[in-house]
């Protein structure tokens, strides 16, 4: 299984990719993941990236495709992969196919914008695994510790109000093209062209995976 998650920033990408990479044993690629781990290793692009992000803005092109196409030389993707947060922009998705990078889903994750920033603002994260919580919506066992590994959850910096607007505005001047892009792919039938799904991201998190799944079985 190769897919996209595309969706507005909050609408549970991280949140659904959990699931999905452990039903098809897939790794979850997801830029943002990769670039906060860049930060907290201080390295050149750590430093870059933190400028751009903590703005709310898009780190450039050229460095999203290079990370993307290494990671895929690691051995894990041989059996697929799952990319949340990638592509954001034409240019990105141009270069998945010039790079013959192709998928057989991608999957819209539709969630209106007034429920975003409540998301935002009580979601609390595992680093290192990638598990999302929520304070009212997903809570852990325990506030703010992770269920697997005891260790604590942290806040996002970006996830500050003034931040998730940019954000949000971003996603919709830059990324939200993908969707009539893919769309217009999926219905072409040309070779290479993903089937496209849209699910509701609106519901309890369990409703949402399961019309996930549903979808991805199709
Ligand atoms: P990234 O990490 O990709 O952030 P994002 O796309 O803005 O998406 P989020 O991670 O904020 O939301 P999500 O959809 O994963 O939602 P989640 O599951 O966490 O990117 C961060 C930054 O990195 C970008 O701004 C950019 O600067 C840079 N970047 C990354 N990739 C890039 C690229 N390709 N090109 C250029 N720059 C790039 O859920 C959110 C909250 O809601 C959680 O608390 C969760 O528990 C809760 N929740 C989830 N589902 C539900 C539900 N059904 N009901 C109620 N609550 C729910
Ligand atoms: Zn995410």
């Amino acid at each position: 299984m190769r897919l996209i998650l595309l969706g507005a920033p909050g609408a549970g990408k991280g949140t659904q990719a959990n699931f999905i990479k452990e039903k098809y044993n897939i790794p979850q690629i997801s830029t943002g993941d990769m670039l906060r781990a860049a930060i907290k290793a201080g390295t050149e692009l750590g430093l870059a990236a933190k400028k751009v992000m903590d703005a709310g803005g898009l780190v450039s092109d050229d460095i999203m495709i290079g990370l993307v196409k290494n990671r895929l030389q690691e051995a894990d993707c041989a059996n697929g992969y799952l990319f949340d947060g990638f592509p954001r922009t034409v240019a990105q998705a141009d270069a998945m196919k010039d790079n013959g990078i192709n998928v057989d889903y991608v999957l819209e994750i539709d969630v209106p914008d007034d429920m975003i920033v409540e998301r935002m603002s009580g979601r609390r994260t595992h680093p290192s695994s990638g598990r999302v919580y929520h304070t009212k919506f997903n809570p852990p066992k325990v506030a703010d510790i992770d269920d697997i590994t005891g260790e604590p959850l942290v806040q996002r910096d970006d996830d500050k109000e003034e931040t998730v607007m940019k954000r949000l505005s971003v996603y919709h001047n830059q990324t939200e093209v993908l969707l009539g892009y893919y769309n217009n792919w999926a219905q072409s039938g040309l070779p290479g062209a993903p089937k496209y799904r849209k699910i509701t991201g609106v519901g309890p998190v369990e409703q949402v995976r399961d019309a996930a799944f549903a979808a991805l079985s199709e």
